[in-house]
């Protein structure tokens, strides 16, 4: 499927699988020869709106822009929320005045959609409800660094069907990698997710396996997990509920020997003896700080190749 290039960085359902491997090729340059980039966003300026907190997604943007030689400015809420004192178009209709690119981190992915419909200048979503495709793309760079053959790669994701799951199985769709998403009854991805998973995978001609059974979770290579409860999702009295609703599908030792699995991945923050134990998360198993660092890199690929469309 022939896409025109990049205008922005929305959705992960909107990549095509040369897209998606030219930016992870392209990222793993930037790493290796960050030099070469020093001056790519010379002269650029990145606005950051973020309605939601984050601790890799700023810094990494940050510094990242900052290794490109640009310069980023952050946006936080000391000026309200976002679309209260101002409508969301006309925050990116000002921002297109000044910014080369605007990177948002909203609630909701309508945000983004209005945000992109009005700037003229190219719009990164560094999370949302619905998708978060900047870790996805990492996690793609990460694996890309430890299997020498992406399509052979046997990914599991164990937990709440979230953001994060869904730009995980949409570009694994696209990538052609066989994708297992194991998650309590009632906690699946939404539907139209699901149905374009499905569609995707079978136009790469790879698996896509949806289940509430955790003994059913097969041989995998890795495994991958994020917090049962989502930023914006947090309920005190639905708390208890949910720890017991999710315990059999934590990841931890056992879980991974079943699955012969030999690596695992969590986007973090960990909620560590939830999600994950602290002894998996702090194993050689864990490759969780290589696929933190790689948010810088698959970002900048993100950043060069936007600016250069
Ligand atoms: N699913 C998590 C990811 C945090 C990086 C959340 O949205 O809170």
């Amino acid at each position: 499927n022939v896409l025109p290039p990049l205008r922005s960085f929305l959705a992960d359902d909107q990549f095509s699988k040369a897209q998606l491997l030219a930016l992870i090729d392209l990222a793993i340059n930037i790493k290796k020869h960050p030099a070469d980039y020093s001056q790519a966003l010379a002269g650029k300026s990145v606005a950051m709106i973020f309605e939601k907190p984050s601790l890799r997604t700023h810094v990494s943007f940050d510094m990242g822009i900052n290794k490109l030689g640009g310069h980023a400015l952050y946006l936080g809420q000391q000026n309200g929320k976002l679309g209260e004192r101002e409508r969301v178009s006309d925050y990116a209709k000002n921002l297109s005045c000044f910014a080369d690119v605007i990177v948002a981190r909203v609630f909701s992915h309508k945000s983004i959609q209005v945000l992109a419909e009005h700037a003229s200048i190219p719009v990164i979503n560094a999370l949302c409800d619905v998708y978060h495709p900047c870790q996805a793309l990492a996690d793609f760079v990460t694996l890309s660094e430890n299997f020498p053959d992406l399509s052979q790669v046997k990914l599991a994701y164990v937990g709440d069907g979230n953001n994060v799951s869904n730009s995980l199985m949409l570009m694994a769709a696209i990538l052609a990698v066989d994708f297992t998403l194991v998650c309590p009854e009632g906690h699946e991805p939404q539907a139209d997710i699901i149905e374009k998973t499905k569609q995707l995978a079978q136009e790469s001609g790879s698996k896509f396996i949806l289940t509430n059974d955790i003994d059913a979770i097969g041989k995998q290579d890795v495994i991958y997990t994020d917090t049962w409860i989502s930023m914006g999702d947090e309920d005190a009295n639905k708390k208890a509920d949910i720890l017991a609703k999710f315990a059999p599908y934590q990841v931890n030792h056992a879980l991974m020997a079943k699955a012969q699995a030999n690596m695992l991945l969590h986007c973090q923050p960990a909620h560590l003896e939830e999600e994950i134990t602290t002894e998996l998360f702090d194993s050689e198993l864990s490759k969780v700080f290589q696929q933190a660092e790689n948010r810088m890199w698959a970002q900048n690929a993100v950043l060069v190749t936007l600016l250069a469309n």
